[in-house]
């Protein structure tokens, strides 16, 4: 059988072997002094809120499952709107809004929109891995700008400036990013709006971690710049919903209509349970359990960052969102005597039953030095996690 060529492009998640090794190593030490501690999920530790969880049910037990509008339930539209304005002080006209199965059914769909065979996108190095396969699957060509500490790990405006070229169409960007965490500056994403106008292309911002942000500098959504931003969102990570596949994104109006017949035809819909089931994120009672696990977010960053430089990892920048720590090794590969991040990370697996992400699938520059890690656990698992390392290093 021959495969499109497309499907050559898509490279595989090598991370997928780290973590599959790091279950198989868990139940061997499930019954020893030291279980398995995972800092390698990019998922909330908490799952969705009891409202959310009951409105489902009900929307099971009565028969509410038929399809829905290709754009979501109009409730639902409404709802998300109403967030931006109370939340981001942003007025986001309901007609924008698009409910998706997920942040990844949005990223698709706005690649398929937007992207012509052979044109490119930029995007930063590092970054989200399957924002190189949504371009690539639209016959596109996804272009990695190396990023440094000093810009955040984020893209600059100077860099799109300089490297949009006679095929580039847009810029493709995350913020507050997996896997570091941290946001593009308000003022310099202004600037580099400014370049991909002059340039007539779009703007992406994924702002799916926009949710769990813990500076007030930074927690700011793009759309605020005006109705060009194309915002991608999800109820995966604030919402605690991964699994429930939903997500949403914000479009100029003159896209939506596109993307609307892109969708009924992609997907139909998003799963009508869990839209009746997201109605209810936005009841106050619900709203109020989210914003204390923010707050339970911060906390746990505020521990594991400076116990992380403290064990000799480089961690230059303080991730403003989201719950990764992306650390330099490179100071303590000797110690464990390896010397690059994908041995450093199954060494920590091994000896000291944590397992963590290797920086491998997040980029081409420098990421062989990186390790993620997910701090979406509990205080005391992270305390331990901390422990061991400090022995494993002595
Ligand atoms: C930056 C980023 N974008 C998109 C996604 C996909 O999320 P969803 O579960 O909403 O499809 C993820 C998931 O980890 C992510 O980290």
């Amino acid at each position: 059988m021959q495969f499109a060529a497309r499907t050559e492009k898509i490279e595989p998640f090598y991370v997928m072997e780290v973590a599959k090794a790091a279950q198989a190593l868990a139940a061997q030490v499930a019954d020893s002094a030291n279980p398995m501690i995972f800092l390698n999920i990019g998922e909330p530790d908490f799952t969705a809120a009891p409202l959310v969880q009951q409105a489902a049910q009900t929307a099971i037990a009565q028969g509410q499952t038929q399809y829905t509008s290709a754009l979501g339930l109009p409730a639902l539209r409404t709802a998300i709107g109403q967030w931006y304005a109370d939340r981001f002080g942003v007025q986001v006209d309901a007609g924008r809004i698009v409910v998706t199965a997920g942040a990844s059914a949005a990223l698709q769909l706005a690649c398929l929109a937007l992207v012509n065979a052979g044109d490119e996108v930029l995007m930063p190095d590092p970054s989200y891995p399957c924002n190189r396969h949504f371009v690539s699957s639209a016959d596109g060509v996804a272009r990695l700008i190396a990023t440094t500490p000093d810009q955040r790990y984020q893209l600059t405006s100077e860099q799109v400036q300089a490297h949009w070229g006679a095929q580039t169409r847009g810029v493709l960007l995350a913020s507050p990013s997996n896997p570091t965490g941290t946001s593009i500056a308000p003022d310099e994403l202004q600037r580099i709006h400014a370049v991909v106008q002059s340039k007539g292309g779009f703007t992406i911002v994924d702002e799916i971690y926009l949710g769990l942000s813990y500076e007030e500098a930074f927690g700011r959504s793009a759309l605020a710049l005006g109705e060009d931003i194309i915002s991608i969102n999800s109820f995966s990570k604030y919402f605690s919903m991964t699994g429930w596949r939903l997500g949403w994104m914000v479009l100029p109006p003159a896209m939506v209509p596109v993307v609307e017949r892109l969708a009924q035809n992609l997907f139909i819909c998003p799963s009508t349970i869990a839209q009746h089931a997201a109605l209810a994120c936005f009841a106050p009672e619900s709203l109020a359990l989210y914003e204390q696990r923010r707050a339970q977010f911060k906390a746990r960053r505020d521990f594991f960052i400076p116990a992380l430089r403290e064990l000799g990892f480089g961690v230059p920048v303080m991730p403003d969102g989201a719950f990764y720590a992306w650390a330099d090794g490179r100071a303590l590969f000797p110690k464990l005597g390896v010397s690059n991040s994908w041995d450093f990370a199954y060494a920590l697996m091994e000896r000291a039953h944590l397992a963590v992400t290797p920086g491998r699938d997040f980029g081409a520059s420098d990421t062989g030095c990186y390790i993620r890690f997910s701090t979406a656990n509990s205080m005391e698992q992270l305390q331990e996690a901390v422990q061991r390392m400090r022995r494993l290093f002595a």
